[in-house]
């Protein structure tokens, strides 16, 4: 097998102009939700990577008409003759979204057979609000090892408390209950613009869906969803990685495609740590321009509009080089602190405490070789290597592409000294 290293050199400064592409975790939803309508949808603004292609792949097994333009990112989904409800567990392990499909298939067929997910490594991820919620909603669960068979006679409304506002959980409980009679009530649901973006597909396509305060969306069942086109939002977690590259090496950076609205909590902890952040001329897109001595800040990581744990990492190599003691917490995953000692390799000064991390901001790190073990730990990894001491060899690079499509081509242009060794 071929063994791809990402080495990354000190950078000066990074200035351009960098192009956003759709987010994926709005994607994979829409992408699973395209199962609840007969006819042809087309997608625009689909990034290419890893987890699109395997989200594509299991769609094919249910019988889905697929072609996607990865030059123009423009996938074309024809879901009028799907034929099985069942997904191996070798392509469900591939990816934790892939539980997303099982919503939709019990709307459509009142049936799905699959097996737990799998996905990145960021503690235990269980599934058990689906289930429960399903299983309110009529369906029984029956579990044989790995693999999960689910049916209902019909599905029925219902009112669903999370105890927690899961971004899938809420996601499979509004496909589930899209063509379901009756209004199904969720409290406490999730509230990402990627489950937004879901949600206005959905209306899009014939849906009825209110959302009222606090965080209580309400699905009225309709019939049928009709076919249509529609544009993925851009990524914001994209944008923030850009910025945190931003923010090591000093420079400015403009994302045309970012929306303040989006990413105002994570945006606001930049202008702390002493960066401007300016909204585009034409009042869209983010002109990043990093400070020359970045202070520390504290956070911890939340549901949205709280700071996303999907940039923790990102956010903590930048703290690594800030004046003073930076605080973290991560609250959303139990896991999600493996890139901690690759840092410590590269001289970072990060004592961890349960979830709670204390960063000791540093003048210098210096090149490693270091392993990324998920998506935004290898992009923490190419940010810590952008502002140390040498050359910082990565590997784990497969990582990265699950999650970012052309990360380091787009750094490269925007002047950083970055390249893929294949050996
Ligand atoms: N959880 C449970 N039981 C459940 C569901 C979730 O205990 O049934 C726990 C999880 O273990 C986790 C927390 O609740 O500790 C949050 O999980 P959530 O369900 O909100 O996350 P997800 O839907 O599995 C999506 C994104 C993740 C992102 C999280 C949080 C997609 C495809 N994935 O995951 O993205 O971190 O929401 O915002 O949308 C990434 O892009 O790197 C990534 C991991």
């Amino acid at each position: 097998m071929q063994i791809e290293r990402i080495i990354v050199k000190k950078t000066e400064k990074l200035f351009g102009k960098v192009d956003l592409v759709g987010a994926k975790n709005a994607a994979l939803p829409i992408m699973a939700a395209s199962i609840l309508i007969v006819g042809k949808i087309i997608l625009n603004n689909v990034p290419c990577l890893t987890d699109i292609f395997n989200m594509k792949e299991l769609l094919e097994k249910f019988g889905s008409k697929i072609t996607f333009n990865t030059e123009k990112r423009i996938m074309e989904i024809d879901n009028s003759h799907l034929n099985s409800f069942k997904v191996d567990s070798c392509i469900m392990k591939k990816m934790r979204a892939s539980i997303l499909v099982m919503g939709p298939l019990l709307a459509r067929f009142k049936q799905a057979e699959i097996a737990f997910p799998g996905g990145c490594v960021l503690g235990s991820r269980p599934i058990d609000f689906h289930l429960k919620a399903f299983n309110k909603m009529g369906v029984k669960i029956h579990r044989i090892d790995e693999n999960l068979m689910a049916h209902a006679q019909d599905l029925k409304s219902a009112k669903i408390i999370l105890e927690y506002p899961s971004v899938g959980a809420t996601e499979n409980i509004i496909m589930a209950s899209i063509l379901t009679k009756g209004t199904t009530v969720i409290v406490n649901a999730a509230l990402e613009p990627e489950v937004l973006d879901l949600i206005q597909f959905l209306k899009y396509a014939g849906a009825k869906i209110n959302i009222k305060l606090p965080a209580i969306i309400e699905i009225e069942g309709v019939e049928s969803l009709k076919p249509l086109s529609y544009e993925i939002m851009f990524d914001r977690l994209e944008a923030g990685s850009f910025i945190l590259a931003c923010a090591v090496t000093g420079g400015e950076i403009h994302l045309p495609q970012a929306r303040v609205e989006a990413m105002e909590v994570f945006l606001e902890k930049l202008v702390e740590m002493g960066h401007v952040v300016e909204v585009g001329l034409d009042g869209r897109g983010i002109i990043f321009k990093a400070c020359n001595n970045p202070k520390s800040i504290n956070f911890r990581t939340m549901p949205y509009p709280g700071f996303p744990t999907d940039l923790q990492a990102q956010m903590m190599a930048a703290l690594c080089v800030s004046a003073g003691n930076s605080t973290i917490q991560e609250t959303v995953y139990e896991g999600r602190l493996t890139h901690v000692r690759e840092l410590q390799k590269m001289g970072a000064q990060i004592d961890i405490n349960g979830d709670f991390v204390t960063v000791k901001g540093v003048e210098q790190l210096y090149a490693q070789h270091v392993i990324a073990s998920d998506i935004r730990a290898s992009c923490a990894l190419i940010i810590a290597g952008l502002c140390a001491q040498g050359q910082t060899i990565i590997t784990g690079a497969h990582h990265l592409y699950r999650g970012y499509e052309n990360f380091i081509e787009k750094l490269k242009s925007l002047g950083a000294l970055i390249e893929v060794i294949k050996e």
